[in-house]
């Protein structure tokens, strides 16, 4: 009797899988776009000693020199870099490619403490009124060890101009991040902007540090979703939300600042975000 009973019910269920099949669209078979598959085996870290995180040699050496959008139509932009000795030159020097002339512009440096770790001199200046489309080298660590670096900034306004965008995802730091990366620059469609859609680091390899040391900015591997509001021109604030027993938790939140609108002349833009004991920077597994 109780096979009967299964029976019945393995029946029900097959018919009710019917109907649900026969309303659902037509199956999609997108097919098999490549056999390609990655190697199993997963890929190792770059170690910290790889050519690619070395610390640039030299007295005073710039380091971690990166650029942010400067305004909102493409002409301006912020080069920030650390200085690990001293303070040195908060000057940065540019110029067109086609150009002899080359332009100067003066920033701000700063530093910021965090439990017993102490920041480099982290600089920050913005060059503006730009050319569009225009190749520019800059200059910085005037005076110390001086490292030249280059940029390109977006096309002008309009509806039918070209623009290229590189698109990569869950990078990692590992040697195969490296050949992603390398293969890009070779490509010959020339990226102009990489979007680069998260995931940086992962710590599969490395265990937590148990108990949780009190500087840590790790909070919990948890699924959830986050939450972004912005408040106003210079103020955001992100809440994470773990998934609990049904319910949403707000597990964590950060308030953010904007870099543009919260001048950068003052004198240290970190000293109400995300560098406090309680507001943390974030790393979320997912
Ligand atoms: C995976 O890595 C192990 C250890 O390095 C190696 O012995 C093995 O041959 C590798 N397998 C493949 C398919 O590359
Ligand atoms: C900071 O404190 C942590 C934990 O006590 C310790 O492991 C680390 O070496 C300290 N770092 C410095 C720069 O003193
Ligand atoms: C580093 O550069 C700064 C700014 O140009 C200068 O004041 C300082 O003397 C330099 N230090 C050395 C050791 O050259
Ligand atoms: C990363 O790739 C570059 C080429 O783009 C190469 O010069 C470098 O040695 C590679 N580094 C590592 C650690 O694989
Ligand atoms: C922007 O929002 C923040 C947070 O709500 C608030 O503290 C600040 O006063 C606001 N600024 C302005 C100009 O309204």
């Amino acid at each position: 009797m109780g096979f009967e009973k299964h029976r019945d019910a393995y029946h029900a269920l097959v018919l009710c899988l019917l109907a649900v099949w026969s309303l659902a669209p037509e199956p999609v078979d997108g097919g098999i776009t490549s056999n390609w598959v990655r190697d199993a085996n997963l890929s190792a870290d770059m170690p910290l000693w790889s050519d690619v995180f070395r610390v640039p040699p030299g007295y005073n050496a710039p380091q971690q020199v990166h650029i942010t959008q400067g305004d909102y139509v493409g002409k301006g932009v912020i080069i920030s870099w650390i200085t690990p000795d001293e303070p040195g030159s908060n000057t940065v020097v540019y110029w067109a490619e086609n150009s002899m002339v080359k332009s100067r512009a003066e920033g701000i440096v700063l530093t910021y403490t965090y439990y017993n770790y102490t920041s480099g001199y982290i600089h920050h200046c913005t060059i503006e009124r730009l050319e569009y489309d225009t190749k520019y080298y800059y200059e910085v660590g005037i005076g110390n060890t001086t490292r030249a670096f280059w940029f390109i900034t977006p096309p002008g306004l309009g509806p039918d101009i070209p623009y290229n965008f590189g698109l990569i995802g869950d990078l990692g730091q590992t040697f195969d991040s490296n050949r992603t990366l390398t293969h890009y620059e070779l490509n010959p469609a020339k990226g102009q902007t990489l979007l680069f859609v998260g995931d940086l680091s992962y710590a599969d390899d490395y265990p937590f540090t148990e108990p949780q040391p009190s500087y840590s900015a790790f909070r919990e591997a948890s699924f959830g979703h986050g939450m972004l509001e912005i408040k106003n021109r210079t103020h955001a604030f992100f809440s994470w939300h773990r998934n609990e027993d049904e319910i949403a938790v707000e597990a964590d939140s950060v308030w953010l600042l904007n870099r543009y609108w919260h001048s950068l002349k003052e004198p240290s833009p970190y000293k109400d975000c995300s560098l406090k004991p309680d507001l943390s920077s974030l790393v979320y597994n997912s």
